[in-house]
């Protein structure tokens, strides 16, 4: 008893030094009644928070209704939240329209903290495991080669790629998630496409999240939230009948993940007292579609994009593909053979890092972070893009210079941080970075990416910022390249 009082004692005396000797976190000033709610309908916001950092410093605060959050903007600073005291950090806030969106807190990405969320995240992670290493590579070759085709048709003709590499990224998750693939025209494709797009959308608009942050707006119509329950019911109906199809299967595999999800349900539930139900599965598979394809769709044409602005260094990928593959096709295994690519995928993940703002953290218990106090529940929100363009740890942060990497070595790859860190790291980091680096291979090694002749602009390359950081459409010619 006298131990448990003395480390309460402890605690509050720890709780009132950190308050008492960290000033009140800085922040522009907060409107009544609606906060910084206007900082938060910026734009770009990614751009805009980093430019508040530059004025507030790395860590500041912006009010939202009775919400606090707390911006980080710095490699160091993200990490001491996320990876070094990931435990406090490792929660998610909990909101009225992500509750809808993630079927009752259900997904891996919007549910909380707790036993039966790492549950959840144990049996994807050991399903996700066991496909990838069965067979994630070939999934990914094929999709390559099949994007080739597709490019090869195009004859070198001016067209906007952005839905093939979306047909691309899409593929490989929906191979590995329900070993099916579907063809660019698919019907199918394209409505689990435009549902589970419109829900990022419209989940990402003011006009949704203000229903989180003011309870009375719930009163009113609202077509923009009629819309998003409408495509949540038919993104459920689509899933639901997968996993039934999967189910009336008389030879089941395990090697898609919605079945190994299943074995492995039954094999938890046996051994860990928390239960998994079908929602699990489901709720994971509809995270995996939506985690594994816009980003990868995105950062594609992101990399094509600043291909065109510096097309030396095009030039020096194909060079070295060249020399070193000596005209086969690459192996995930060479890419320590081929640096000058590897620094190519890093700078466009370091200068449009496609979750700039990774998902919301929220602390689960009173906490610090450099030097101040955050009481629990705060909002956290680490802003990647902000701490890839740091002046302090980048020079000349806004430049396209994959050379960087080259010149920096190790310690500027370990000062990426593109996929997040600690308990809530991305849970297809090693999904995302095969496939980043074999469809990058593959394009460079086949095509030559070049401006159509008639145009007079070069791709606009500030982006349009929502859950997902995209580039504004363009067109490009690809052509095999000569000599
Ligand atoms: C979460 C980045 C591709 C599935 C995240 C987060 C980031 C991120 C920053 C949030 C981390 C945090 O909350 O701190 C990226 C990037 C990708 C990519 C840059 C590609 C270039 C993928 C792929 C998949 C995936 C291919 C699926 C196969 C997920 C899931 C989460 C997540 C399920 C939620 C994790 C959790 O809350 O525990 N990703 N991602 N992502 N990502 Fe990715």
């Amino acid at each position: 008893k006298c131990t448990e009082a003395a480390s309460g004692l402890l605690h509050h005396l720890c709780r009132f030094l950190t308050r008492s000797s960290s000033p009140g976190l800085p922040g522009p000033p907060s409107l009544f009644l609606i906060g910084n709610m206007m900082e938060l309908t910026h734009e770009h916001l990614p751009i805009h928070l980093t430019n508040l950092a530059r004025r507030y410093g790395n860590i500041y605060r912006l009010k939202c209704g009775n919400t606090t959050m707390v911006v980080l903007n710095s490699g160091e600073i993200i990490r001491e939240a996320l990876v070094k005291k990931w435990s406090d950090f490792a929660g998610r806030p909990v909101s009225y329209t992500g509750d809808i969106v993630s079927g009752g807190g259900h997904t891996i990405s919007l549910g909380d903290y707790n036993e039966e969320w790492r549950a959840h995240r144990r049996l994807v992670h050991s399903a996700l495991q066991r496909c990838c290493q069965q067979s994630l590579h070939d999934v990914i070759e094929r999709q390559a080669l099949h994007l080739r085709e597709v490019l090869m048709d195009y004859r070198g003709s001016p067209v906007d790629l952005a839905e093939d590499f979306t047909v691309a990224a899409s593929n490989v998750i929906t191979t590995l998630a329900f070993g099916k693939e579907y063809g660019k025209s698919s019907s199918e494709l394209q409505k689990l496409h435009s549902c589970l797009n419109e829900i990022v959308a419209l989940w990402g608009s003011s006009w949704i999240s203000a229903l989180d942050s003011f309870p009375l707006l719930r009163k009113l119509p609202n077509p923009v939230f009629a819309r998003l329950l409408k495509e949540v019911a038919k993104r459920d109906e689509i899933i639901r009948e997968h996993l039934n199809n999967y189910k009336s299967q008389n030879n089941k595999t395990e090697d898609a993940i919605t079945g190994s999800l299943l074995e492995g349900l039954e094999r938890n539930n046996n051994t860990d007292h928390k239960r998994l139900t079908d929602i699990h599965v489901h709720m994971a598979t509809v995270d995996l579609l939506i985690g594994g394809t816009e980003t990868t769709a995105a950062w594609l044409n992101w990399t094509v994009a600043f291909l065109l602005h510096r097309p030396e260094v095009q030039a020096k990928v194909y060079e070295e593909l060249c020399t070193v593959l000596e005209g086969r096709y690459p192996k995930y295994s060479d890419r320590r053979r081929l640096p000058v690519l590897c620094s190519l995928i890093n700078e466009v993940l370091r200068l449009r890092p496609v979750a700039p703002l990774a998902v919301p953290h929220r602390a689960v218990r009173d906490s610090s972070i450099a030097g101040y106090f955050i009481p629990k529940n705060t909002v956290i929100i680490p802003n990647l893009f902000g701490a890839h363009h740091d002046p302090a740890v980048w020079s000349d942060p806004y430049s396209f210079r994959p050379e960087r990497f080259l010149e920096g070595g190790e310690s500027s790859t370990r000062a990426l941080m593109p996929f997040g860190g600690g308990a809530r790291l991305c849970l297809g980091e090693s999904v995302a970075k095969m496939e980043l680096f074999l469809f990058t291979a593959y394009l460079l090694r086949d095509f030559h990416f070049i401006p159509p002749e008639n145009e007079a602009s070069l791709p606009d390359l500030r982006g349009v910022a929502s859950v997902v950081l995209k580039v504004k459409s363009y067109t490009v010619t690809a052509p095999p390249p000569s000599g």
